[in-house]
């Protein structure tokens, strides 16, 4: 469940205002390889507002009508062209391939069922040009730290904000973990002194353990290249906090 969360689109940008390394990542992979590029669970083009920027045409699919609205208009501020799509990555036909495929900032962790996420990879696979990439992060789950999802509901002070209508916003996040499922499910509430949670929005996210991703790759006709665990391309290892995957 992730719709209501991503319904406030500008607030979303305001908590997690983007660029850095991912970024940076992207653009240069990109650059590297050249050609064509989709995103699937784009947002409001956080990282395919920058690639457009530098010269590559680029399709973005997401769910949420409000996040590509956001980013459309982002993109005509800037004058960049990209292609915004209302799409389920789960399962899309543009009708067309891409040189380079990407999915970041844990969207794929949406999908929550198995199946869920295989016929996302099909979906990627039949998009994908020859000689094409397809590159995705998602978190590497700590066991200390699913298991310490405990539902009480505490401030994330990084998040914290300036909202330009509202003024400062403060952000509480409460979360258990389902562990069959290998999903936190989670509540984020957004207040002000005088408008205290004005969003209350359910966010669900699933775990992709180390062992079983290459092999939902795997079935979806995908193969594992290489994972990185972080932005600078370090080898994943125990500790790393990323999965960063590049796949054929
Ligand atoms: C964490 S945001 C990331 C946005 C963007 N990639 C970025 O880096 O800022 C996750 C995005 O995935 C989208 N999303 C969730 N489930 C989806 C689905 N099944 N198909 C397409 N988009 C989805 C949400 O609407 C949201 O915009």
């Amino acid at each position: 469940m992730s719709d209501a969360f991503y319904s406030h689109a500008r607030l979303y940008d305001l908590m997690f205002p983007g660029g850095g390394p991912a970024v940076d990542f992207y653009r240069g992979e990109v650059g590297r390889h050249g050609g064509s590029v989709l995103e699937l669970g784009c947002g409001t083009g956080q990282k395919l507002i920058p690639i457009a920027g530098d010269g590559h045409p680029c399709v973005g699919v997401d769910f949420s009508a409000e996040m590509l609205a956001e980013g459309r208009r982002k993109a005509d501020e800037r004058g960049v062209a990209v292609e915004w799509v209302q799409g389920d990555m789960r399962d899309f036909d543009l009708g067309r391939t891409f040189d380079f495929v990407f999915i970041t900032a844990n969207s794929l962790l949406h999908l929550q069922e198995g199946e869920d996420l295989v016929s996302c990879f099909r979906a990627v696979r039949r998009h994908l040009a020859p000689g094409a990439r397809f590159v995705f992060d998602v978190f590497n789950p700590s066991v200390g730290l699913l298991a310490g999802a405990d539902g009480v509901r505490r401030a994330r002070e990084a998040l914290a904000f300036r909202d330009p209508v509202r003024g400062e916003v403060s952000v509480d996040v409460a979360e258990t973990y389902d562990a069959p499922a290998q999903v936190t499910r989670g509540t984020w509430y957004l207040s002000t002194d005088s408008e205290p949670d004005f969003v209350v929005a359910p966010l669900d996210i699933r775990s992709i353990f180390p062992q079983e991703l290459p092999l939902l790759l795997e079935l979806g006709g995908l193969r594992l290249v290489e994972r990185f665990g972080d932005w600078s391309g370090r080898p994943f290892a125990t500790d790393s906090q990323l999965q960063l995957c590049i796949c054929e």
